[in-house]
């Protein structure tokens, strides 16, 4: 790892000082998510975010594994502590792909979202989000690929990068700083606000007008995406929601 690639922690309280003293910094962990549950509930703060460089055990959705490339990805997890109604709490997962989302067309590329909350950049993943939420805790979980050059022969037409799709190497304080002004921001619209994330998601929609499969418990359903439901859920022509569904996809 070069020099450069290292965290900086003071340069991140330069960027977005309002986050200096929020951020809780591990050299190495597990997974942030992990971290940030536990420290959320030995008493965290509302908006405590906990980064690390080395996560060696990070988790991704439906039980797979999360890689974070040493000095070229960004790992880390937002605690939440949120006031409003916990029927309302799978809008962060929307909130905060819409966040990750905007903050990187700061650095020039085009984003879309892939409900429930993949940012992809033509059509690759390029972040991955896990919500988890245990008794009055949220935890969103983020793993952005900022410097990662290479993927694994599997992800290959899959996964991307910021490098990759800009054509440029990142400060990861820099990106992280942007994000978090916007998910800030996004995080406080799941209430009376979510229009707004509703409609600013719903710009950015991969699959809108597209016919989708997906599977929904045991069973496959299929049908044309109109956009989000007021509840957060996938809205299919016809007026049918989707509150959960796995393997969202193109037929
Ligand atoms: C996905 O499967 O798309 C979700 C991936 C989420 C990865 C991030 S990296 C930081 C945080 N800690 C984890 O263990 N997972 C999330």
């Amino acid at each position: 790892m070069r020099e450069e690639d290292e965290w900086d922690g003071g340069v991140l309280g330069e960027l977005a000082p309002e986050w200096a003293d929020r951020v809780v910094f591990f050299e190495e962990c597990g997974s942030t998510n992990d971290e940030a549950m536990r420290l959320g509930r030995l008493g965290a703060d509302h908006f405590t975010l906990v980064l690390t460089e080395r996560q060696v055990a990070g988790r991704g959705r439906r039980g797979s594994g999360w890689v974070s490339p040493l000095g070229e990805a960004i790992a880390c997890s937002l605690i939440l502590k949120p006031e409003v109604d916990s029927v309302l709490w799978s809008r962060f997962a929307l909130s905060a792909g819409l966040a990750v989302a905007e903050g990187l067309e700061s650095f020039g590329v085009s984003t879309e979202v892939k409900w429930p909350n993949d940012v992809l950049v033509r059509g690759k993943k390029i972040c991955g989000i896990l919500v988890e939420k245990r008794d009055d805790l949220v935890v969103i979980g983020i793993g952005v690929n900022v410097n990662v050059r290479e993927f694994p022969e599997e992800l290959n037409g899959v996964a991307s990068s910021l490098l990759l799709e800009s054509g440029k190497r990142w400060r990861r304080e820099e990106v992280l700083a942007k994000i978090l002004v916007k998910l800030k921001m996004r995080a406080g619209q799941v209430g009376g606000e979510f229009e707004q994330v509703k409609i600013a998601w719903e710009e950015r929609c991969a699959l809108r007008g597209e016919m989708v499969e997906m599977r929904v418990g045991g069973e496959l359903k299929s049908g044309v995406v109109l956009g989000l439901s007021s509840g957060g859920g996938l809205l299919l022509e016809g007026g049918e929601e989707i509150i959960q569904a796995d393997l969202v996809r193109r037929c």
